[in-house]
């Protein structure tokens, strides 16, 4: 059977507002199953991890399920798997601890295409260390960032590579295996932003080449939380700072503090749910990693199909640019509407029930390179529950904003 995008809707409380909602890469909606591990897990005992209560067992056994989902949602090792309070907050205590082996004349590359969470958090490390910042620029007519940008920014002496696994201002996707061959054929650590790409595809740590990787569970399904993944044997030979009594061991010794069990709970629920919607020929009993690789290939034929009819109908508007241009991209619109503003037509979506926000997103560096300023664009994301009648709202709000909407600037 195809993809049941009004089953998957039907389980997402919020979704009854009724509005039309193109904002998942700023963040999903949720399953009623996540909530309910939420209240689950605060409705029964809970105490600091141990085995002495049911308490602490049950910590126990909330972030044991959750690195193990983690795992398997990232194809990485459980004991790779670090929890933290966002993606941001992983890759600024990652890139200090990274930090205290570089010095002069090492060279830390950052990509004009990112996220500014993977790029500034190495650009004050890397100042911090006396180390130098190269960039990697990306092509803003077709918004590509290939293994030759990166080549002209590595060195003898590039100790790490930060490049997005896919932007979330263009969708752009990157080939990065190509990319990490090249960066560990200069001898540098790969690390990959893939909080837009892990919404979208089904991501695979060694396959990706990347050394770490962080993603945000809020942007599929999940709770506000951050993951960091990597090798546990690289783990093992990082030292973060640290509480003299928390625990030394890996990955333990880079979560700060007690986790937030009941989010943990909420993110192990969100991969279950994602690998629920694997087609039932997969059958309930395969390994949830295989469930989670059909589910994605189901996901993304949805959301490009729907992805394909947006752009079908963008193409009969007059006076809206399209960025996202990239051959390999996610289903992440960055549209323009040439002498009027995208706040404005935003606004103009927002007041017929259709949720498309715009701003840079974040992505300054590359909204500047767009020739976008610190404005940016309207985004047009797609998600798990994005419909057929949702594209339709918005192909009518943006039709009625370019021909009857107020003047232009
Ligand atoms: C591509 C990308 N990277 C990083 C982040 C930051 O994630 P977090 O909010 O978990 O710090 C976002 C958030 O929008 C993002 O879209």
């Amino acid at each position: 059977m195809s993809y049941d995008v009004h089953a998957v809707r039907a389980q997402i409380p919020a979704l009854k507002s009724g509005s039309a909602r193109f904002d998942a890469p700023g963040g999903t909606q949720t399953p009623q199953p996540v909530i309910d591990a939420i209240v689950h897990a605060l409705a029964h005992p809970l105490a600091v991890r141990g085995v002495q209560n049911e308490g602490e067992r049950n910590a126990e056994a909330i972030v044991a399920g959750a690195r193990s989902a983690l795992a398997d949602l990232l194809g990485a090792d459980p004991r790779g798997i670090v929890f933290g309070r966002s993606s941001t907050q992983l890759t600024y205590d990652l890139a200090r601890t990274l930090a205290k082996e570089w010095g002069p004349g090492d060279e830390v590359v950052v990509s004009r295409l990112d996220h500014d969470s993977n790029i500034r958090p190495w650009i004050q490390a890397a100042e911090a260390a006396g180390a130098t910042v190269r960039w990697i620029e990306f092509d803003p007519e077709t918004t590509e960032l290939t293994p030759d940008h990166v080549r002209d920014a590595l060195g003898g002496r590039t100790r790490l590579v930060a490049v997005t696994g896919a932007s979330n201002l263009t969708g752009t996707r990157p080939d990065l295996p190509a990319i990490a061959e090249l960066v560990h054929g200069a001898g540098a650590l790969f690390h990959v932003d893939a909080v837009h790409l892990a919404a979208h595809a089904s991501v695979e740590l060694a396959a990706i080449g990347a050394d770490f990787l962080t993603c945000s569970p809020y942007k599929f399904l999940g709770p506000h939380c951050g993951v960091l993944a990597s090798r546990p044997e690289l783990l093992e030979t990082l030292h973060p700072d640290k509480l003299v009594p928390s625990t030394d061991a890996v990955p333990e010794r880079f979560e700060l503090g007690t986790l937030p069990y009941e989010l943990l709970a909420a993110a192990h629920a969100a991969v279950d749910f994602l690998a629920g919607l694997a087609p039932a020929a997969e059958g309930a009993t395969a390994p949830r990693r295989e469930r989670l690789v059909a589910a994605f290939e189901a996901i993304e034929a949805h959301e490009d199909a729907l992805r394909v009819r947006i752009e079908t109908g963008l193409a009969a508007l007059d006076g809206v640019t399209v960025h996202s241009r990239a051959a390999l991209r996610t289903p992440t619109l960055l549209l323009t509407f040439p002498g009027r503003s995208a706040a404005d037509a935003s606004r103009h979506l927002a007041a017929r029930g259709v949720d498309a926000p715009a701003s840079s997103f974040y992505a300054l560096e590359a909204s500047r390179h767009l020739g976008l300023g610190d404005a940016g664009g309207l985004r047009v994301g797609l998600a798990p529950y994005s419909s057929e009648e949702d594209v339709d709202l918005l192909l009518d709000a943006l039709a009625d904003y370019l021909t009857a909407g107020p003047a232009r600037a």
